[in-house]
């Protein structure tokens, strides 16, 4: 991959290394978000990304991770099992990349930075799309809806990635029940259901059997709500081959409701890692180091003195356990590796700094605003980590939150992971909802080197863009 303007990638490997096992193993210097990981490339300078393959299995795939430019440069990455192996599942007959993403009318680098000086809600997106259309339900777009051709009797594998900037996503195909076997690179075991709810920055590996009448069917997304969500219908077409009357319009899936919070829970609830033999997990049961992070949106006073169009005059701010992040003026995995003092703070807390009833309806105002700084927390090599993320209903403006680590938080409500940190690096955590992680929804987690050369971080690449 080669990119010539100002863009960094993030790979979506990266963080879960520390789920999955040895990913982008000792190799921070490829992961890409800027400020974290490396200094942005200016335009017509380059940087050579250094991919280290390992365990992964199924689809991954890689964004632009500079501001909001992940709306405009992504892609799938596919791991086919290593050869002499095979799915854990009977092989499909054919498979699809099916890209859920956000279009706007404005540039997006300017709607963001429109939004951080205002600070006020970012611009909603104009259309969602499927694969570059947004489909049949907007009138632009009629001629170039994405269409897919089924055989009937064959399965298709649909790997579904979810690169939408702000909307956590109910995707189903009229008429066809769905089985994912897969999620963000790893096996899951098999989940039957008609619909998924999809959270940006995941993917899903979905079995679909050729198997209704021949005509024309829509898939369609549309977004679980939101504080501020577009609430417009993307729809592709799938095609059965052969000879039938075409119907006037394709049928429609019933795709839950935009507030249905139970169809979001009944779905995340049955996700299971396969954990088979071929396939294991190893989730730590001794925990050495505990974290319990909440997470708010609150304000922060105004950098142009009163003047933001934010709540009561401030700009939004996102934070963890009470911090919210700044980017720092060179990466931190640079001030890391070469010493540099004064670029971060390594007091994230490990715990909220005050406890309150966390999900109240009736919050008072002393929750609302956090402290700005650039906090990172610092693991030990081969700690045993539990992070309990716990939402809150700061502000009344409580939301699903998808933490990059690929984990689902749900409103008002919380998620529990462990993982063993044998990755040493520096990896950014952050609320994949990119306004979120614009407020400063994020930390770092820093990955001290082990005792020996391979249990450290690599060398770094010849070639580092300055800052
Ligand atoms: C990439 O940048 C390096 C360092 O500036 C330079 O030596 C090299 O020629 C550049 N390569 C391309 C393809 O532009
Ligand atoms: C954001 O939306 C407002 C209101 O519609 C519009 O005036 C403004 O130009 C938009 N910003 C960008 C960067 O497109
Ligand atoms: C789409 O086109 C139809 C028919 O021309 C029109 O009635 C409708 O208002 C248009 N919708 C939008 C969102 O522009
Ligand atoms: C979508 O949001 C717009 C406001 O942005 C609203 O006017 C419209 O009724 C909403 N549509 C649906 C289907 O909820
Ligand atoms: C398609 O089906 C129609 C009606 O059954 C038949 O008249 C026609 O010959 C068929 N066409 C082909 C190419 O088989
Ligand atoms: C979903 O919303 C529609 C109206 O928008 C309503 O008619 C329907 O009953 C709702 N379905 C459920 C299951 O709540
Ligand atoms: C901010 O506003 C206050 C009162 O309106 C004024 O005293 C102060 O000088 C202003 N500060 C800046 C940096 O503009
Ligand atoms: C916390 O807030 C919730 C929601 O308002 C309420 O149901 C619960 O009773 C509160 N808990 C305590 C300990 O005050
Ligand atoms: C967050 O930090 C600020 C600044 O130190 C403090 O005033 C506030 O009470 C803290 N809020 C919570 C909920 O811990
Ligand atoms: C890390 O932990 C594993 C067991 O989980 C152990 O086999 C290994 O020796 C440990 N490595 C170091 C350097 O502590």
């Amino acid at each position: 991959m080669e990119f010539k303007k100002s863009l960094n990638l993030e790979l979506l490997v990266a963080l879960l290394l520390n789920l999955h096992g040895v990913e982008q193993p000792r190799n921070p210097w490829s992961d890409g978000p800027e400020y974290i990981a490396q200094c942005p490339i200016k335009p017509g300078a380059n940087f050579s990304y250094d991919i280290i393959f390992s365990e992964e299995e199924g689809t991954l795939w890689w964004h632009a991770h500079s501001d909001w430019s992940r709306a405009t440069v992504h892609g799938p990455i596919i791991v086919y099992p290593k050869a002499g192996t095979t799915y854990p599942f009977p092989k499909p007959d054919a498979e699809f990349p099916i890209v859920l993403a956000s279009w706007f009318k404005g540039d997006v680098m300017e709607i963001i930075q429109e939004a951080l000086i205002s600070g006020d809600e970012p611009n909603k997106s104009d259309a969602l799309t499927i694969n570059g259309q947004p489909g049949d339900l907007y009138n632009c777009s009629k001629r170039g809806t994405f269409k897919i051709l089924f055989d009937y009797g064959k399965t298709y594998l649909l790997r579904v990635i979810n690169s939408i900037m702000n909307e956590e996503m109910f995707f189903m195909v009229a008429g066809h029940k769905l089985t994912v076997v897969g999620m963000d690179g790893a096996y899951i075991k098999p989940l039957k259901t008609s619909y998924i709810l999809i959270t940006p920055g995941q993917v899903m590996d979905i079995l679909v059997t050729a198997n209704r009448r021949r005509s024309h069917y829509y898939m369609a997304a549309r977004a679980s709500e939101g504080v501020v969500y577009d609430n417009t219908t993307t729809t592709a077409i799938i095609q059965y081959s052969g000879n039938y009357t075409i119907p006037s319009t394709p049928k429609f899936p019933n795709l839950p409701n935009y507030t249905d919070i139970d169809a979001v829970t009944n779905f995340v609830r049955r996700i299971k890692a396969l954990a088979s033999k071929e396939h294991p997990i190893d989730v730590p049961k001794k925990v050495d180091t505990r974290l319990f992070i909440t997470i708010a949106v609150g304000t922060l006073p105004c950098a142009t003195n009163g003047s933001c169009t934010g709540p009561n005059g401030n700009k939004l701010a996102g934070s963890l356990n009470n911090a919210s992040f700044e980017n720092p003026k060179i990466d931190v995995l640079q001030a890391y590796y070469k010493k540099i003092h004064g670029i971060f703070t390594t007091d994230f807390p490990d715990k909220p700094p005050n406890v309150f009833n966390f999900t109240s309806d009736e919050l008072s105002d002393d929750v609302v605003t956090p402290t700005a700084g650039t906090k990172v927390k610092v693991l030990k090599y081969n700690a045993s980590v539990e992070i309990v993320f716990q939402g809150t209903n700061v502000f009344s403006a409580a939301e699903n939150h998808p933490m990059h680590l690929h984990v689902g938080v749900p409103k008002n409500g919380w998620s529990a992971i462990r993982f063993k940190a044998d990755n040493p690096g520096v990896w950014f955590m952050h609320c994949h909802l990119e306004r979120h992680s614009s407020w400063g929804m994020d930390t770092v987690l820093i990955v001290r080197d082990g005792p020996t050369s391979a249990t450290s971080i690599r060398k770094p690449p010849s070639y580092l863009n300055p800052c």
